[in-house]
């Protein structure tokens, strides 16, 4: 039985596996070599653990790992799969598409030929390409093109900054791959809602050839939430006029969202962007009076409101001040109901596994839903909303709702027994890993059923041209 809008084929999240390499680095030890308090990484930043790949692996086998993984689940075949989309910020070429090198390696499993049928392209736009990815795929199942086939959109990413760079702190690996069809058990995404907003920015750019980027950082966070929210207003405009969302006098438009996942480089970014959302909807209604009133003092205004982000960034007055009022503002019981009962479970995977650029929203959307259903919370109905943000720059806000069956696959997820055993690494380990001073072959891990690389060709006719194999 189809699951129909009116005319319109629902689309929606039918299930999700996720990836993680082995490796961590452990936050504290980390911050400690680093000479940063370790307080900084685990209470200000919200980092505990840092995936971090093995030399025998790239985002191209992460990406394949994941998929086989929610394949090999579902008993799909090949046949079973109409489209397969991998967005990264971690290409491995300027022009060979990495859902080429992920097919290829599923047919290693399933038979040479046997996704010939399956297309996809890989998707860029930094953190924010996911989102993209999921919003297309369910537009081709909505458009009744998919012939009863799923798509598979996977997200895929290696976070990697210079050694001793302030984003060294926010690093880590990892893939999620979601199957997409017409009758999700998971999760039926909002027609017509979703949102975007689009700047040309360098808040964090990778020129080609450099392996890790460009980060203006607090110009990133800043730009993060401003372009949330215009995507959330656009969003807000959407839900009203379709008739999604009703709101009563005094209410806010996250008042009817029961979730909120928000793009993770860093757990307590999902706090920040939270906090920032909800004072932005909070402001016009009469409980912001009353909780200024608790707080005991008014919200700051930057001197010039309409400036730009530098000129905000450079306000050392409005900047201090806002960082107090925002630390007051998260103490406050009505903030903290919000962040507990919205929030906090999807902060649980990021914290114990880093950044993983496109896949930290995914990952975080994941994490919610088991966390929550272990908490004994009937999430049927429940309305998700998503934050994706990517920088260069662009947001999409967008939501769905939780579907009867979502018990049939969550009640199995289980982040701890995914994770299986890891190996905490030395620095020195870390460090010769992330400068490339080991070779493929001389991988920390021996692979255990799981695609891993075995070569990468330097002769000048075939130079770039990589080997996988599946190790049994
Ligand atoms: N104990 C506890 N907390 C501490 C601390 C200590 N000793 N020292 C600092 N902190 C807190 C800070 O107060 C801050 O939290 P707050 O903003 O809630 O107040 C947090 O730790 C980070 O400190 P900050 O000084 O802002 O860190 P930073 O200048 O080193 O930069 C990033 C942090 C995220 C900007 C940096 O890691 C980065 O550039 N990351 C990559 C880009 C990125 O992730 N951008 C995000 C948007 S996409």
């Amino acid at each position: 039985m189809r699951i129909r809008e009116g005319m319109r084929m629902a689309a929606g999240i039918d299930d999700i596996a996720i990836y993680i390499p082995k490796l961590f680095v452990d936050a504290s030890d980390f911050a400690v070599a680093r000479g940063v308090d370790p307080a900084k990484m685990q209470s200000g930043l919200g980092v505990s653990q840092m995936a971090i790949v093995d030399t025998n692996q790239d985002p191209a086998c992460l990406a394949a790992n994941a998929c086989l993984k929610v394949m090999q689940k579902n008993k799909l075949s090949p046949d079973d799969i109409g489209r397969l989309y991998v967005a990264t910020e971690s290409s491995l070429d300027e022009s060979k598409a990495m859902n080429s090198y992920v097919i290829g390696m599923l047919e290693q499993v399933y038979g040479e030929g046997s996704f010939e049928h399956c297309g996809g392209i890989e998707c860029k736009f930094a953190c924010v390409s996911g989102s993209y990815a999921l919003y297309d795929n369910a537009n081709w199942i909505r458009a009744g093109e998919a012939e009863n086939k799923s798509a598979l959109v996977v997200v895929s990413d290696i976070a990697k900054y210079d050694l001793g760079s302030s984003g060294e702190l926010t690093q880590g690996a990892g893939a999620v791959a979601m199957l997409l069809n017409d009758k999700p058990r998971l999760l039926a995404f909002d027609p017509k809602v979703t949102s975007t907003s689009i700047k040309n920015e360098y808040d964090f750019y990778r020129p080609f050839g450099k392996e890790t980027p460009i980060v203006h950082g607090q110009y990133s966070n800043l730009l993060y939430l401003i372009q949330v929210r215009n995507a959330l207003e656009a969003y807000k405009r959407k839900a009203l006029s379709t008739g999604l969302i009703k709101l009563k006098e005094g209410e806010t438009v996250l008042d009817h969202i029961d979730y909120l996942n928000m793009h993770l480089p860093y757990s307590n970014m999902g706090k920040k962007a939270l906090a920032y959302l909800v004072r932005h909807e909070w402001r016009t209604t009469p409980r912001w009076k009353k909780l200024i009133e608790k707080i005991g003092i008014e919200e700051p205004r930057p001197k010039d409101p309409r400036g730009t982000i530098e000129s905000i960034l450079a306000d050392a007055d409005y900047m201090t001040k806002d960082h107090e009022f925002t630390k007051l503002f998260t103490k406050t019981k009505e903030f903290q109901d919000v962040y507990e009962t919205k929030l906090a479970s999807s902060l649980i995977a990021s914290k114990m596994i880093g950044n993983l650029y496109t896949a930290s929203l995914y990952l975080g959307f994941r994490s919610s839903l088991e966390f929550e259903f272990q908490k004994g919370v009937e999430l049927e109905g429940k309305r998700i909303g998503f934050g994706s943000y990517g920088s260069g720059s662009s947001a999409m806000v967008f939501s769905g709702v939780i579907q009867p069956s979502y018990k049939q696959v969550v009640k199995d997820m289980n982040l701890e027994a995914e994770l299986g055993k890891r190996k905490k690494l030395s620095l020195e380990e870390y460090e010769e890993i992330h400068e490339n001073k080991r070779s493929v072959d001389d991988s920390i891990l021996e692979p255990k059923k799981e695609f891993v690389l075995v070569s990468v060709a330097t002769a000048p006719e075939s130079s770039g041209e990589r080997k996988y194999v599946f190790s049994e």
